[in-house]
């Protein structure tokens, strides 16, 4: 075994298409909303794109992204936007329609799955019923383990792998301490250990998969995956069987067993808490386009558009339509924001518009009545112990549609029915053009 068998590679998707056959009577397209919204951070529209036949779907569009060696790179996205046909794509089980996609220097385009050395966990887990944990966790890795044996072998070596299999064969049945077991065999146990310890599910290594609960079941596919030791590991939504405590739980392990095993991983998730905890980065996804790749953080506090800030953060953004009055006056007919310096020569083309203000929940503080203060009615209170949130109701001019959420602090003492006034919190406002959906940037 070379040192290069083990690397951890780059996964790079260069220019990536992807369309699926129309069905007779489907009438959905996951595409639809895309034309309205130009948001892609990255466009190379000078590439030819792949022709679109017409009884043909696009779920994929122009998928330009690089999963660096050793990273955890989460796709999320709602359902239907594309994540899982992406998985598939690196994983071999669906064929490109344009574009490339790399594993470290290889173009696995028309790779055959088994040839490409990633590990995938699914949803939906599938267990050898017959075979005990152990040998659950053991199985991937004895295959992986073969392959990459070197092809030619001296034959001392065959020899001695011939022996061996006679021993193991042979001292099977024997009680365990009394079984033979080969270099490779101890070196198997070793990484089983490991990665049942990390996953906790060392006492079930006996156990066969009917014995275990759903949560326990979904961890050792987890761990048959992780043990393979694999050059990229592939996750669509593995956490989504598991109960809310579970799945805190297994999330964390999963990271920890990545940053120790350092393996590449694409890991698709609907879930944004999931997404924001577990990734280095994030590519947030909307209708089968890339919409913004950042690190947590970063999305969160600079989202690339409209999509990018109502998706990432929970409870979402507030959106609240207001009209830039100067360059540095926004209007709404309950209130007006002086803002800094900042945007003035950002907002200066804007005179007269609408555009969209965004606030996240906490940038808005309880405040005196004032002018400049957003006027609101409580309509729901949310105490949640260490926090509280309050849903709303903005008066007048507002998406009436949606409440205006605030977190406030715990002990705040807030009845529903009551007027109140926020204030802003003006260095952390979004601004939104309502025509594109991007996110207006000052120069800070
Ligand atoms: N084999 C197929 N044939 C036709 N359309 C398909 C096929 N597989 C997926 N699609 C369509 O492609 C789009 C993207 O599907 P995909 O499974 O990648 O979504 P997803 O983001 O994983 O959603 P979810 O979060 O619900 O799992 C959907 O509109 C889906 O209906
Ligand atoms: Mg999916």
């Amino acid at each position: 075994m070379t040192d290069s068998d083990f690397a951890v590679a780059q996964v790079v998707f260069e220019d990536v298409y992807k369309s699926f056959p129309t069905r007779k009577g489907d009438r959905t397209s996951a595409l639809a909303p895309v034309e309205s919204i130009q948001v892609d951070p990255t466009p190379t529209d000078t590439t030819p794109q792949p022709k679109t036949q017409p009884d043909m779907m696009t779920v994929l569009r122009r998928i330009n992204l690089t999963v660096e060696e050793g990273e955890f790179m989460v796709l999320v996205g709602p359902s239907g936007c594309g994540k899982s046909t992406l998985l598939r794509l690196i994983a071999g089980l669906e064929d490109l329609t344009g574009g490339n996609i790399w594993i470290g220097d290889r173009k696995i385009n028309h790779l055959p799955p088994k040839a490409r050395d990633i590990a995938m966990v699914f949803q939906s887990y599938a267990l050898y019923p017959h075979m005990s944990v152990y040998n659950n966790l053991a199985f991937g890795l004895r295959r992986t383990q073969s392959q990459r044996i070197p092809k030619r072998r001296s034959p001392l070596v065959v020899m001695r792998n011939g022996c061996e299999s006679g021993l193991v064969a042979a001292t099977r049945l024997l009680p365990k301490p009394l079984r033979y077991r080969s270099k490779r065999e101890k070196w198997i146990e070793q990484q089983v250990q490991q990665v049942a310890e990390v996953l906790q599910i060392e006492s079930l290594l006996d156990r066969l998969p009917k014995q275990l609960s759903g949560g326990q079941k979904q961890r050792v596919a987890l761990g048959r995956a992780m043990a393979r030791d694999p050059q990229v590991f592939l996750m669509d939504e593995p956490l989504s069987n598991l109960d809310a405590k579970l799945r805190t739980q297994t999330r964390a392990q999963i990271v920890k067993l990545q940053r120790q095993l350092g393996t590449t991983t694409v890991y698709v998730t609907h879930d944004q808490t999931e997404a924001m905890t577990m990734g280095d980065r994030i590519a947030v996804m909307n209708a089968g386009q890339i919409q913004q790749i950042s690190s947590p953080l970063e999305l969160y506090n600079r989202p690339a558009n409209r999509f990018v800030a109502q998706f990432i953060g929970s409870p979402p953004m507030n959106f609240i339509p207001v009209q830039v009055k100067t360059s540095r006056r926004l209007y709404h007919p309950q209130f007006s924001l002086n803002l800094p310096e900042v945007w003035s020569t950002l907002l200066q083309p804007y005179q007269g518009q609408t555009l969209t203000l965004g606030i996240r929940p906490e940038h808005l503080d309880l405040a005196s009545q004032d002018p400049c203060h957003i006027p609101a009615e409580v309509e729901l209170v949310e105490a949640l112990g260490h926090e509280t949130y309050l849903s709303l109701h903005l008066n007048h001019g507002s998406d009436e549609r949606e409440p205006l959420i605030v977190r406030i602090n715990p002990y705040q003492q807030v009845t529903v029915g009551e007027q109140l006034w926020f204030s802003v919190q003006l260095d952390k406002i979004h601004l939104f053009d309502n025509r594109t959906e991007v996110a207006l940037r000052p120069n800070a």
